[in-house]
């Protein structure tokens, strides 16, 4: 089933807009000043950056993941959430692709990444990758690439991705910490998103990714369960909730944003205004004046321009946290283990 076959909200019928040529100028520019910052003491990355090396390489990417997510629409969420899962723990380095070894429990065997998905596809476009152009794509820029072809192909926005990560060699369970928590509030959040430069908008912004996928009962369960439901969520919503999340059951799954959750569109911001954001850290949104603010306007449906165009703008910053450059790291000719 095509993505586009697969849209089910009202607002998703309306025309979208495109990202409007002077916005993606600016994506461009902030992407340059962004990625100048960060990346500041080494080499830095650049769009162009395979253009000699491998000039292929994004058609690649791009043809491979439009296949997967044509077959499997609800992979793209999981393609944007690796990228995610990737950046904020030792860096955007592929850390979160490499298996555990005798002695060490890797990132991909930590608690919060036990529902991480798309493992075999990232290794298939590698694959690809490798017979094309050997040696030369790191899985790193690959996470990068695939997370911006799945928002787009849900009917997204698009944006130039910088390129020239390299892959990191190590990849440790404990270092999942790094991930923003799921449980205690607002602050914590921002402070999780402030370790990695990150602010108040990129937060929320961000959060918009939850506009895709599905999260199992163990994330939100203790918001219907035992006798006291959060008060944060919706009385009726918690009803329908619990008819699909048992107390125990680690393996049902509901939408994060029901009923358009292989679109990406700002209803999900209709969601969390309306008190029914699927998670904790969604709810939290509304306890801080300024991400709330953006959570209403978003809601409002007359944003949605906007929201395309601070995605990228977000996205490009993630994308650019703790990169390895020029001699850092390597390029793996596999992405599960170190060469
Ligand atoms: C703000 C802090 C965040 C927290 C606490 C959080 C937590 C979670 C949790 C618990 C799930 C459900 C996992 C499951 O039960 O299987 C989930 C799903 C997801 N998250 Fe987040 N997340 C956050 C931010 C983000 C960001 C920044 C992105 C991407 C830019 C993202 C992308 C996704 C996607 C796409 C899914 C659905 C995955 C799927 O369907 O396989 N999340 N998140």
């Amino acid at each position: 089933m095509a993505a586009a076959a697969a849209t089910t909200c009202s607002s998703c019928r309306r025309t979208r807009p495109a990202l409007p040529a002077p916005a993606a100028a600016l994506v461009v520019a902030l992407l340059a000043a962004v990625l100048g910052a960060s990346a500041g003491a080494g080499q830095q990355l650049d769009v162009g950056y395979y253009s000699k090396t491998c000039p292929a390489a994004e058609d690649i990417v791009r043809n491979e993941t439009a296949a997967a997510v044509r077959e499997s629409p609800d992979l793209a969420a999981a393609l944007l959430r690796l990228h995610y899962h990737d950046c904020f723990v030792q860096g955007c380095d592929a850390s979160v692709l490499l298996d555990s070894t005798p002695g060490n429990t890797a990132e991909k065997d930590a608690m919060p990444n036990g529902s991480l998905r798309g493992f075999d596809l990232v290794a298939r476009v590698k694959d690809h990758l490798e017979t094309a152009c050997p040696a030369t794509v790191s899985c790193a820029d690959i996470l990068a690439l695939m997370a911006r072809d799945a928002v787009a192909l849900s009917k997204g926005p698009s944006w130039p991705v910088a390129l020239g990560r390299r892959d990191g060699r190590t990849s440790a369970a404990a270092t999942c910490a790094q991930l923003p928590p799921l449980r205690g509030d607002i602050n914590l959040l921002l402070q999780a998103f402030a370790a990695k430069g990150l602010d108040a908008r990129d937060l929320v912004v961000l959060s918009g990714a939850h506009t895709l996928g599905k999260a199992h009962c163990p994330s939100y369960a203790d918001r219907l369960y035992p006798s006291s439901a959060d008060p944060a969520l919706d009385a009726r919503y918690v009803d329908r909730l619990r008819m699909r999340c048992n107390a125990g059951d680690s393996n049902s799954t509901s939408e994060l944003d029901p009923g358009s959750c292989v679109t990406f569109d700002t209803s999900y911001y209709r969601h969390v205004a309306r008190r029914r954001g699927l998670l904790r850290s969604d709810a939290y949104l509304m306890d801080h004046r300024f991400t709330r603010a953006y959570v209403l306007q978003a809601a409002s449906g007359r944003y949605d321009g906007h929201f395309f165009h601070d995605f990228a703008v977000s996205m490009a910053k993630m994308a650019s946290i703790g990169v390895l450059t020029g001699d850092q790291g390597e390029i793996r000719t596999k992405c599960n283990v170190v060469n």
